[in-house]
């Protein structure tokens, strides 16, 4: 990896994980180190916010599980709205909602330890139910007056429960119930009024149950390996707590537009468009809710793929009839970065350049008060996770870049509550095209860093040239889908080759094409040797600016998916 190579690395935490194109923040906040100096007071506008209408919600109590997202997503995926709070989080952390339920997650303390996470005292006396999950169900036990030992036997992996009460939260299922266990502790004595509902071989207790409808179950309804688990949060949910499923595209589409509109009233709202799914999503949200107050800006700054800009002003401008402001910018973004081959330098001065640019535009729509930005669920958990308490690892937050408080701009956030896959429905309830909705990620910076080395308008039309065929083929094989990304990395070695009787000295060229869920990890794909081959002789032959095609096998961890 280049990034080894360098004598100093590159800051980790600008290698962003997210998916899509929250690039555009990013590579704004990378730029704010110099811009937050800078910034007066924020907020200027003093347009009052209408109290949004509540929504039905489960709460998740986060004890440090890795699994408390995918608790979420499960639930989510029922159609039912929920957020993710940490351990210590006050009632008034959930003030604006209806809440319906709480569910505690599972966690790698022991609820005995001194300093283990309690729940608080205000999750028993809310009135409404209570599921327990894993740790959540020893902390119920352990705080309702039950005992909790150590098991003598850790129970990892694959179990059978066997029912032995009747309980809604089983409800459709069998009697025995194949689960995935994974702790230390179990239940050994219940607390007053709960009743045992299963065991498993090695927990006497692995579910339990009172008339109020508080419920523990020892293992994890939320993983794969726990095949009837969405049925039993969907019990939970539906049967428990007495929800019906209305968190549904359409209704959080109509939802979110009539949030906008009690937010913004008729003050003037921009965003900056980045081609990707999530701003494009909320421009269009913002649009619907207040149509021409709101102005696009689309920055070309000569790092982008081919027919890149044409295609966003195509769908944004002629399609979806936004306002859109295109800025050509190619020259000043290749100027400033002329000469200059260290990865974060360049994302920095390309971070710089896009809030100049924005500034100027933005200056000439007269008094702004919003800006919209694309921030997702994922984004506001991690920047709300307390260090102390969860496991989650602590990123910085991407959304919130420099230009607010530059430009005393407040924020317009109607993805803030989504996950990206509901951004994308969100997106086809709204009629967004899918070459829109599945694009694949693409970095804020583009290819200024898949050009390895100093940047010249050559070398990125170089790289376009073999950009292009690389999607091309991917695209004609079926595949683009199916890979999280695929790209063509222009590297600063040359190799000898021979073409025809001639001697050749030119660029190596790099694919890479990986497989991920999130950007975290990531795995090389696997791409068909046919379609590896047809690349390869396809890029040498079209592009003469490379006579050398290699394929990254390299994983996430110990790679990075981008080159630099
Ligand atoms: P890495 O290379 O760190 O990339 O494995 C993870 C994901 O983030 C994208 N990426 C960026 N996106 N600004 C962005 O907006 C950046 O500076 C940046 N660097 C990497 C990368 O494409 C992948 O999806």
């Amino acid at each position: 990896m280049p990034d080894d190579q360098d004598a100093t690395p590159p800051d980790s935490t600008h290698r962003v994980s997210t998916t899509g194109d929250v690039e555009v923040s990013t590579y704004l906040e990378i730029a704010s180190g110099g811009v937050r100096a800078k910034a007066g007071a924020s907020g200027r506008a003093s347009q009052a916010v209408a109290a949004p209408p509540k929504r039905d919600t489960i709460a998740i109590m986060d004890f440090g599980s890795q699994y408390s997202r995918l608790i979420a997503r499960r639930v989510r995926e029922q159609n039912v709205y929920c957020e993710i709070l940490p351990p210590d989080a006050p009632r008034e952390a959930i003030k604006d909602v209806d809440l319906a339920g709480i569910i505690l997650s599972g966690g790698p303390a022991s609820v005995y330890e001194e300093s283990a996470p309690q729940a608080p005292a205000w999750v028993f006396d809310a009135g409404v139910p209570v599921l327990g999950i894993c740790y959540g169900m020893q902390l119920i036990a352990h705080q309702l007056g039950g005992a909790v030992a150590q098991s003598t036997e850790r129970e990892y992996g694959f179990a059978v429960i066997h029912r032995n009460d009747q309980s809604v939260l089983f409800d459709g299922l069998e009697d025995e119930i194949p689960v995935w266990m994974s702790h230390g502790d179990r239940i050994d004595t219940l607390p007053p009024g709960f009743r045992s509902l299963a065991f498993s071989e090695n927990s006497p207790i692995a579910a339990m149950g009172n008339d109020a409808g508080v419920y523990g179950i020892q293992f994890h309804p939320e993983v794969a390996h726990t095949p009837q688990g969405a049925q039993i949060l969907k019990n939970f949910a539906y049967k428990v707590c007495g929800l019906n499923g209305s968190w549904t595209p359409g209704n959080f589409v109509a939802e979110a537009i009539a949030r906008i509109k009690a937010q913004v009233g008729d003050a003037k709202v921009i965003c900056a468009l980045s081609g990707g799914v999530d701003s494009a999503v909320t421009a269009k949200l913002v649009h619907e809710a207040i149509g021409d107050q709101l102005t696009c800006i689309f920055v070309n700054n000569g790092l982008l793929r081919r027919e890149e800009p044409e295609r966003v002003q195509e769908v944004f401008g002629r399609n979806l009839g936004l306002n859109l402001i295109y800025v050509d910018g190619a020259e000043r973004f290749l100027t400033a970065l002329a000469g200059v081959s260290d990865p974060e330098q360049k994302r920095k001065i390309i971070g710089n350049e896009f809030i100049n640019v924005f500034e100027e535009q933005a200056g000439t729509l007269g008094e702004v008060d919003y800006l919209a930005q694309g921030t997702l669920y994922p984004d506001v958990i991690e920047s709300q996770t307390p260090e102390s308490g969860a496991a989650h690892k602590i990123k910085t937050h991407h959304n919130v870049g420099g230009l607010p408080e530059r430009m005393r701009l407040k924020l317009v956030e109607p993805l803030r509550y989504l996950f990206k896959d509901e951004v994308r429905l969100a997106g086809a309830e709204l009629g967004l095209p899918p070459e829109i909705l599945n694009r694949q990620p693409f970095p804020g910076p583009g290819l200024a860093i898949r050009v390895i080395g100093d940047i010249t308008w050559e070398k990125l039309e170089v790289l376009r040239a073999a950009d292009w065929i690389v999607m091309d083929e991917i695209k004609g094989d079926g595949l683009y889908d199916k890979l999280w990304q695929s790209f063509a990395v222009l590297t600063d070695t040359r190799t000898v080759g021979v073409m025809g009787d001639q001697r050749t000295y030119q660029h190596v060229l790099a694919i890479r094409a990986v497989t991920s869920e999130d950007a975290m990890t990531a795995d090389w794909a696997r791409l068909p040797y046919d379609t590896l081959s047809r690349i390869s002789s396809r890029i040498v032959n079209e592009v003469s600016a490379i006579n050398r095609v290699v394929y990254d096998i390299t994983s996430k961890p110990p790679g990075t998916i981008e080159w630099e």
